[in-house]
């Protein structure tokens, strides 16, 4: 019966949907969880500031994201900023750069 299989590839098409949905929306809990305690660790929980500066969206206003991520993935050589490319992608450090620029939600 075609009209079976049809509905039956839209269950599956849907139940995928889903799945990649929750597979990203868990993606970014975990990176905001890694800018609040890795990047904290240094600039403080709240991200106020603390070995290393503020990264609150009006102390960090003067970067673009391309910039942010630059920083983000290559660390500021010859400070305690390390470079984070060994452990994140592109895109991670990107997701980072937006989320300090918009600040935290
Ligand atoms: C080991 C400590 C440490 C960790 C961990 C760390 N940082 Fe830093 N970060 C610093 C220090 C120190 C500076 C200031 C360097 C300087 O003197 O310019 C800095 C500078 C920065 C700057 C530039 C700020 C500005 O106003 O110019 C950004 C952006 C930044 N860090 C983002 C991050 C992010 C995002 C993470 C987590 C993925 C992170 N940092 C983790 C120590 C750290």
């Amino acid at each position: 019966m075609p009209g079976l299989r049809a509905m039956r590839s839209l269950l599956l098409f849907l139940l995928l949907c889903g799945v990649s949905f929750a597979e990203e929306a868990k993606q970014d809990h975990d990176l905001a969880n890694l800018v609040h305690q890795d990047c904290g660790s240094c600039h403080g929980l709240t991200l106020k500031g603390g070995l290393g500066p503020d990264l609150r969206p009006d102390s960090i206003s003067h970067y673009d994201a391309d910039t942010l991520s630059e920083v983000i993935l290559d660390g500021i050589p010859g400070t305690a900023m390390p470079p984070w490319r060994p452990i994140m992608s592109e895109a991670e450090a990107r997701w980072i750069a937006h989320y300090l620029l918009e600040g935290p939600k």
